[in-house]
């Protein structure tokens, strides 16, 4: 089959387009052949070498396919059901991949493909930090930053349906106007204002009782002070750039604060987190409260394209590749 590896981390150009031996899945796997890969920040770190991995390797970590092979003791799935997954493993930007089968889910006939392969890491990830590193809920003012992002734009409709008000970040006036749609009831535009005071200005001078902060370096020391007392920063990205040491003692002066760096992997370690996480995701996007917008299309080939669009500031909301 054909897919990308990365022999060495660097820009998009370390992306290689070839030829990859796919063995058959190993026992407890399923081989699928994927409909459309996810693009997720989080490719780009691994490219970049942010977030260094063993090298040569594959990358990618989401996507949505049809099984066409089972390994040994597989008996939960069968040749022809329609998967998703989004924990990996790397190797997702290629035409196949064999998956653990207790980390795919089925995926229901009214979600389609694209959707499926934009749910999964990203849609768990809000669903984690909405409803289990912090549980937001109805009348909670809440920051999140990035908000026209992939990430971004499903956490302001899942928040808005808990009931949050939701403050949200944004690079750009047509961003605002994105993410607005998408049920963040304000925006700033953190590049021009003070994005403190303005929360400030919009929670009554309280601040707020817990800020989603994926943009890291440019971010944390406003995304610090925009918490009330004893609110909980919660830092699971760096698109800036990676954030820098913490002076623990500046979260007693700055009122207690609580401070947290989860991954997604951590909350969906076992079989049975990923099951529960990722039931929730697909039951707010059958129920109509949350949908996955998939916004830039590339035909696989065209990954590197894609990382350039998504470093660049170009997307909104979710990037799939299509084989
Ligand atoms: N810890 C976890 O479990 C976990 C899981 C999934 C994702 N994440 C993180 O969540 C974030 C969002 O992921 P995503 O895939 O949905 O990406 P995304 O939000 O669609 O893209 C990143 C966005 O970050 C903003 N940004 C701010 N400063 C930037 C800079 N210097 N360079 C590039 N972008 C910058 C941009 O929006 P504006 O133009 O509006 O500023 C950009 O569109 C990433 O940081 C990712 O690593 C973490």
């Amino acid at each position: 089959m054909l897919g990308f590896r990365i022999e060495e981390a660097g820009g998009p150009e370390v992306l290689k387009w070839q030829s990859i031996d796919l063995p058959d899945p190993a026992p407890g796997e399923i081989q699928i052949k994927h409909l459309s890969c996810g693009v997720n920040y989080i490719d780009i770190y691994h490219r970049s070498g942010l977030y260094p991995l063993p090298l040569p390797t594959g990358i990618g970590l989401e996507a949505c396919g049809i099984v066409v092979a089972l390994g040994d003791g597989v008996t939960a799935l069968a040749v022809g059901d329609r998967v998703a997954y989004g924990t990996g493993p790397l190797g997702a930007y290629a035409e196949a991949s064999n998956v653990a089968a207790d980390r795919v889910v089925k995926v229901p006939d009214s979600i389609s493909d694209d959707v499926a392969a934009a749910m999964m890491l990203k849609g768990m990830t809000a669903q984690y930090l909405l409803r289990q590193t912090y549980d937001v809920k109805s009348g909670d003012p809440i920051l999140i930053h990035a908000a026209a992002g992939g990430v971004g734009l499903i956490m302001c409709q899942w928040a808005n349906h808990l009931g949050a008000t939701v403050i949200g970040t944004i690079g750009s006036p047509e961003k605002a106007e994105l993410a607005q749609k998408n049920g963040c009831h304000h925006t700033i535009l953190y590049r021009e204002e003070d994005v403190p005071a303005r929360v400030k200005e919009l929670t009554g001078g309280a601040g707020v009782p817990v800020v989603y902060d994926s943009v890291g370096k440019d971010t944390l020391e406003g995304s610090l002070d925009s918490l009330r007392p004893r609110g909980l920063m919660v830092s699971f990205g760096n698109a800036s750039g990676p954030v820098p040491p913490v002076d623990v003692g500046m979260l007693s002066q700055k009122g207690s604060l609580f401070l947290t760096r989860p991954t997604l992997f951590h909350y969906t370690q076992s079989a049975e987190d990923l099951a529960r996480t990722a039931g929730d995701v697909i039951d707010v996007i059958s129920k109509g409260a949350v949908t996955i917008d998939v916004r830039q299309r590339y035909s696989l080939k065209d990954a590197r394209q894609a990382h350039q669009d998504l470093e660049a500031r170009k997307t909104t909301g979710a990037t799939v590749l299509i084989p």
